[in-house]
């Protein structure tokens, strides 16, 4: 019985991370990807005219904490504008773990 309590908690955990997977994927590629580009390499022409680097580079990924790319994200940095009006805490938070998956 207490087998049975523990499988159906760790699928559950398991769904939630799938679905919060799927959240920073779609938040992504709504909000960031027309910079950045779907792959994080930053291979767009807005990304090209306004400098964001690749996040396939573990060098650019070094340049920053989760904490400093929580707060550019929240606030907005450079050309790239404050998206805390837009998505939560939670969706930010999310897409820092997002970015860091496409380090190579
Ligand atoms: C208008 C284009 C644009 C969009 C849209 C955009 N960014 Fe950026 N982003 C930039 C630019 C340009 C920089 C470099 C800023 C600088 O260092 O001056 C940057 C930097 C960053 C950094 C590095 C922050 C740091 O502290 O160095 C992160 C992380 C980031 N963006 C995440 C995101 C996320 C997540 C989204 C979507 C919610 C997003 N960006 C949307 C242009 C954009």
């Amino acid at each position: 019985m207490k087998k049975q309590i523990l499988l159906i908690a760790a699928s559950m955990v398991w769904a939630a991370g799938n679905a919060l997977a799927a959240d920073a994927a779609e938040n992504w590629a709504k909000n960031c990807a027309s910079c950045h580009a779907k792959d994080g390499s930053g291979n767009t022409m807005m990304g090209k005219k306004s400098g964001v680097e690749s996040y396939a580079d573990p060098k650019v990924q070094a340049k920053f904490t989760d904490e400093e790319a929580f707060k550019s994200i929240s606030e907005g940095k450079g050309k790239m504008k404050a998206f805390k009006d837009k998505l939560t805490p939670e969706e930010i938070k999310a897409l820092v773990a997002h970015i860091r998956a496409f380090k190579k």
